[in-house]
């Protein structure tokens, strides 16, 4: 068409997750433009519609440089997520994901695009290899946790890899997309879920980098992360039939466990007969785990307005009645024939909460 130009698909797609990041935006383009000299990118800042309006930087500056696109999100959260989406956007041969918040050392791009151009499927900044360290970027604590996560997950997946928590990593976009309908969007590790997702063995290499001090702002990393980790090690180790949201199901289902003892002896020493404080228990255990599922374990799905609330409550007094006859029946059952009464009350309560959880999850929560 004439008087319209045509642009060509850049060769490096930089996929940029970001959540209340408007201090570090301007000061990574730049750099980001320095460390790239030479090669054709393009950015997309994948925003999850924050509160300190960063996707309407990321469009400003946009508006004036065309290679910085965004992808505002609504009405989701996820660090893993907001990845799998930005690079669904690429068209480029290559795609690197990297953190706003400028702790990943933008100066080993070329290199890991040249290793990539040689060959890698996956290409990975890494803290733990020559010329990589964690630097100033993680607290003692947080680089424990870190180094003893990336053994564990080692072990489960059979790989070598040495920085397998890193979110810094480039590819070639056909991994990226065959990976894509497997990945879990929830958490922060897509690395470990995209090594675990590929069919055969990737060619992988690493480059060393200084992990840096975040520039602006805060850490979104807190125990829900932490967990869904834990969930996605459950989700991968089981061939992926136990979905990482039954884990979180289970962790609620345990802390009600301790709820309900708990009520069990104040009533008991505030005078009621057994009994009673029995009744007394399962229904301030069960009222319990009800709400923390409405906030943690279906977050995405939470109800929120009173009748819709007591709708679910009701819903979920229901469900879980029914779950402790399938926990009693499938107890029974076992502890006639074997009369072992671990594993009869074992797997009475495993088959109780694999009823609980798929009922809650189509009754009680709806969600995709
Ligand atoms: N869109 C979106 N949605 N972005 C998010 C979300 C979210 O829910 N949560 C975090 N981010 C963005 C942040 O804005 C930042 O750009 C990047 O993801 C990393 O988040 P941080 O909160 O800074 O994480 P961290 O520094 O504690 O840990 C990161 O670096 C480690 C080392 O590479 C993560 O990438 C870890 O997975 C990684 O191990
Ligand atoms: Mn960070």
């Amino acid at each position: 068409m004439p008087g319209l130009n045509r642009r060509t698909c850049p060769e490096l797609s930089l996929v940029v997750p970001t959540f209340n990041e408007r201090q570090n935006l301007a000061e990574l383009i730049a750099r980001v433009d320095r460390a790239l000299a030479g090669i054709d990118w393009e950015m997309i800042v994948v925003d999850d519609d924050s509160p300190d309006q960063t996707a309407k930087i990321a469009r400003d500056i946009g508006r004036s440089d065309a290679r910085i696109r965004c992808l505002r999100r609504v009405g989701r959260r996820g660090l893993s997520g907001a990845c799998i989406e930005g690079m669904m956007a690429s068209s480029a041969p290559f795609i690197a994901v990297m953190d706003a918040d400028l702790q990943h050392d933008e100066q080993i791009l070329p290199l890991m695009l040249a290793q990539a151009r040689a060959g890698a499927d996956l290409v990975i900044g890494s803290r733990h290899v020559e010329g990589g360290s964690s630097g100033s970027g993680f607290s003692a604590r947080r680089d424990q946790m870190s180094q003893l996560a990336t053994r564990f997950a080692g072990r489960l997946l059979h790989t070598e890899v040495t920085d397998l928590m890193s979110g810094f990593f480039l590819l070639k976009r056909e991994i990226a997309e065959q990976a894509a309908p497997s990945l879990t969007p929830s958490g922060f590790k897509i690395l470990v879920d995209l090594i675990a997702a590929a069919p055969a063995p990737l060619k992988i290499v690493e480059v060393g980098y200084v992990f840096r001090a975040r520039m602006a702002g805060q850490s979104k990393f807190d125990l829900k992360i932490a967990l869904e980790f834990v969930g996605l090690l459950a989700h991968r180790a089981s061939g992926g039939r136990i979905p990482v949201r039954f884990v979180f199901f289970a962790l609620t289902g345990a802390s009600g466990v301790i709820i309900y003892l708990l009520t069990l002896k104040l009533a008991m020493l505030a005078g009621a007969g057994f009994s009673v404080s029995q009744a007394l228990a399962i229904l301030v255990s069960m009222t319990s785990n009800f709400f923390v599922n409405n906030a943690f374990t279906y977050a995405d799905a939470k109800l929120r307005n009173i009748g819709p609330l007591l709708r679910g409550l009701l819903f979920f007094y229901v469900v879980c009645a029914f779950g402790s006859i399938v926990n009693l029946g499938i107890g029974d059952w076992l502890y006639d024939r074997h009369q072992l009464w671990w594993i009869a009350g074992l797997a009475g309560l495993i088959m109780g909460s694999v009823w609980n959880y798929t009922l809650s999850s189509i009754f009680v929560w709806r969600h995709d």
